[in-house]
């Protein structure tokens, strides 16, 4: 039998071709496997690992080295003060998300029973991350991967976020009228879009929030790892990255109160570019906003009182 110590020399040097992170991935994932936390494997270096671990563990690391990511190897990722499940089918919830987090909340989280839209959920990171914070808040959740749809769904569940509603398709079209009677037959406990006055008109949003995908086909940024496993429909858009960041931005004030937030995450030098686009569509005080390593990483505006519902 082999002690911790060695273990992680091993994995460590299995994964150095692989990873920019070997002994950090080998460290989580032997935690993983002993179902401990890292602090213990730092504690007791010497203590010896039963051959079942060992076999498991080197499983994972050749997974690894073969580009699988650590977080579809656990099964999860944590985000904000969350552990989201995540799979194949789900973009891996990234740290530089959490500032799309911090601008809602520093904007809204002193109101209660706002509608929260937030379109291309994948884990449900963003849904339920706010629904959790500010749990008299309705959140709404869609996709147009139902599988990742069904993977939030597993996750509001998990932490207990009873007020988010899903609903599959893409973008706005998850809030047409067929989609959303469609919802509420199929599955009662989901609150229907429909509003009381209009029941043709899907409820207005006080804010949408997105982090759809961005990265042009042919960006240089683009690692082959990340390329390679999680999903393409995730990171990919047309017109050099800008497609469906425009499609957002251009149907939202249909959907949007007036004075309502539209809150997007996109790439680092997509800045200028996306408040051409606010601006285009008639958004007011738009600005963007750096994440920690100080890249634009987010823009926001607020839909103008004049433009006229759709
Ligand atoms: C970059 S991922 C973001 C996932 C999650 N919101 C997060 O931040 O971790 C983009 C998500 O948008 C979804 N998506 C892509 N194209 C879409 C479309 N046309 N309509 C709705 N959702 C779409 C993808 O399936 C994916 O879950």
């Amino acid at each position: 039998m082999a002690c911790i110590k060695a273990l992680l020399e091993q994995g460590a040097q299995a994964l150095l071709a692989s990873s920019c992170s070997p002994e950090l991935d080998a460290s989580v994932l032997l935690a993983h496997v002993l179902e401990r936390e890292s602090v213990y494997l730092r504690t007791w270096p010497e203590r010896e690992v039963s051959l079942t671990c060992q076999r498991e563990f080197e499983q994972f690391i050749g997974r690894r080295a073969a580009g699988q990511p650590v977080a579809y190897l656990l099964g999860y990722k944590d985000f904000w003060d969350y552990r989201f499940n995540v799979d194949e089918h789900t973009l891996i919830p990234r740290p530089e998300t959490e500032l799309l987090i911090e601008l809602v909340l520093q904007r809204l989280s002193d109101q209660d029973a706002l509608n929260i839209l937030d379109l291309g959920t994948g884990s449900g990171a963003i849904a339920i991350t706010l629904a959790k914070q500010c749990s008299l808040w309705n959140v709404w959740a869609t996709d147009i991967s139902a599988k990742a749809l069904s993977k939030a769904r597993e996750n509001a569940q998990l932490l207990d976020a009873g007020n988010v509603m899903f609903s599959l398709g893409a973008w706005y079209e998850a809030l047409s009228p067929e989609v959303v009677s469609a919802l509420s037959l199929q599955d009662r406990t989901d609150v229907s879009l429909a509003s009381e006055s209009h029941p043709e008109k899907p409820v207005s949003f006080d804010a949408i929030v997105a982090n759809p995908p961005y990265i042009a086909a042919d960006d240089e940024h683009l690692s082959a790892q990340v390329a390679s496993s999680e999903p393409r429909q995730a990171l990919i858009s047309a017109h050099q990255g800008f497609a469906d960041l425009e499609s957002i931005i251009a149907g939202a004030s249909g959907y949007l109160v007036p004075g309502g937030w539209l809150m997007l995450e996109h790439g680092f030098q997509q800045g200028p570019g996306v408040r051409d686009l606010f601006e285009q569509y008639g958004f007011d005080a738009v600005e963007t906003c750096q994440d920690l390593a100080g890249h634009d990483r987010c823009s926001l505006g607020r839909r103008s009182d004049t433009v006229a519902m759709e």
